[in-house]
């Protein structure tokens, strides 16, 4: 395993003490996973299409998901917690039309800007959620 392999993988410190959320998150660093898998081999456009197609419905239904939880459990920050999603979804979907388009978008740059955000988000945000329920 090179140093890259583990580039995206799950931290225990991720953790926000709700097991569904901890799912969903290492559900996405999976995708991110393979993703960098992906260009690595030098994978299709198609195929790599469809791995960034997965990411963002899986990104947007987790984000739905959190949303809802927040509300079930009267979270107080929600507003302020669902205006950071969808500053990412909006993001995420710009890469996706420049892709669609032969830009050459798809960078490692990218994948870490992706995986520093979930993380720094889950850390700053999120693990709020987990503390307020707690
Ligand atoms: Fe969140
Ligand atoms: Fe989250």
């Amino acid at each position: 395993m090179d140093a890259n392999t583990n580039l995206f993988a799950w931290c225990q410190s991720f953790s926000i003490g709700d097991e569904f959320v901890d799912a969903q998150h290492k559900h996405l660093f999976s995708i991110l996973f393979r993703l960098h898998r992906s260009m690595d081999a030098g994978d299709s456009q198609e195929l790599i299409e469809g791995t960034l197609n997965e990411l963002i419905d899986y990104t947007q239904r987790h984000f739905r998901d959190e949303e809802a939880l927040m509300e079930r459990v009267g979270y107080p920050g929600l507003a302020e917690h669902k205006a950071q999603h969808d500053t990412l979804i909006e993001k995420v979907e710009d890469m996706m039309e420049e892709f669609m388009e032969g830009e050459p978008v798809l960078t490692i740059e990218v994948l870490i800007f992706l995986k520093e955000w979930l993380t720094t988000h889950i850390a700053q945000e999120d693990a709020r959620i987990g503390a307020f329920i707690a």
